[in-house]
């Protein structure tokens, strides 16, 4: 793992002129409220070494799903709603173009989704020349059951990882993905469970995502004290797996009450930070 001391601060590089919902007391990892299509312009170029994003997937439609052995809406939220094909796609294409410019050379960026968006996102790609490195599928073991009986039940999601563009060498950890298999090269199949109960001990999200899968991620893609962004940070999975390995974070997210949920895990997460001074 690497050494947190050793890491740079996001500060010097990632500075933005506009107010942070909150900053770590080191620095090291901030929350912005708001539109990540401005906030992201705000950020300088090439300041961002990884990026990983969980856009909306535009599935809230009003269908129904089973949680917990029980029916429930599909519905997450307003900005889990379709605007149409079209609309959806150029949003789509709009932040991942505003992410390219962010990216430094080297850097790479991971996208998850299910079918409901992961096409726009992998034609987006294309269109904007990013460079496919792997396409990961994610298994969930136990998905819930389909009600209708019409379809298989889902239960995979996929998430596409890219370099900034052709010409980028792109930082991989060959050998430690290859040790956590076992001594085997690791395959584009993860089977990994939903988020723990403990992992939603500080509050719920409709789409968290499992800590496991972010530290995968992050451990594979991020050499030593990266700066890591997330611009729908959520419940702030991908926050709380870069403060732990040592890695600088800013995340972004339209909804205070999601910011303060991540704010709770990360304090929770972070002792060392209990002796140190808030950042102003
Ligand atoms: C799919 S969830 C991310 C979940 C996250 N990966 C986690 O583990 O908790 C998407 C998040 O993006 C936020 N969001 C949606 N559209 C946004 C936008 N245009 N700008 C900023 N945040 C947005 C939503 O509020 C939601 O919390």
């Amino acid at each position: 793992m690497p050494d947190p001391a050793k890491a740079h601060t996001p500060a010097g590089d990632t500075d933005i002129d506009i107010d942070a919902y909150w900053r770590s007391p080191d620095d090291r990892v901030r929350l912005y409220h708001g539109d990540s299509l401005e906030l992201l312009d705000a950020l300088p170029a090439e300041s961002v070494d990884t990026i990983f994003a969980d856009p909306p997937y535009f599935l809230s439609n009003g269908g129904m799903t089973c949680k917990n052995g029980k029916r429930a809406s599909v519905n997450k939220g307003k900005w889990d709603q379709s605007r149409g094909v079209e609309e959806n796609h150029e949003f789509n294409k709009r932040w991942l173009a505003a992410c390219q410019r962010l990216l430094k050379p080297n850097g790479t960026i991971w996208v998850s989704g299910t079918s409901h968006v992961i096409y726009s996102v992998g034609f987006a790609m294309q269109q904007l020349c990013f460079k496919q490195l792997n396409e990961i599928v994610w298994e969930k073991p136990n998905p819930p059951p389909n009600l209708s009986c019409r379809y298989f039940t889902h239960a995979t999601e996929s998430i596409l990882w890219a370099a900034r563009d052709r010409k980028s060498k792109h930082y991989f950890a060959y050998s430690t993905m290859r040790e956590e298999n076992g001594g085997k090269q690791m395959k584009t199949v993860w089977r990994m469970t939903a988020p723990k109960k403990s992992e939603k001990s500080h509050g719920k999200h409709p789409t968290q995502k499992p800590i496991d899968l972010l530290r995968r991620i992050l451990t594979a893609s991020c050499d030593e004290g990266s700066v890591v962004l997330d611009p729908f940070n959520g419940s702030g999975t991908t926050g709380v797996a870069a403060a732990s390995l040592g890695h600088n974070y800013i995340g972004f997210d339209l909804d205070a009450d999601y910011l303060e949920l991540t704010k709770r895990r990360l304090l929770a997460d972070n002792e060392r930070w209990a002796g140190l001074r808030v950042v102003s």
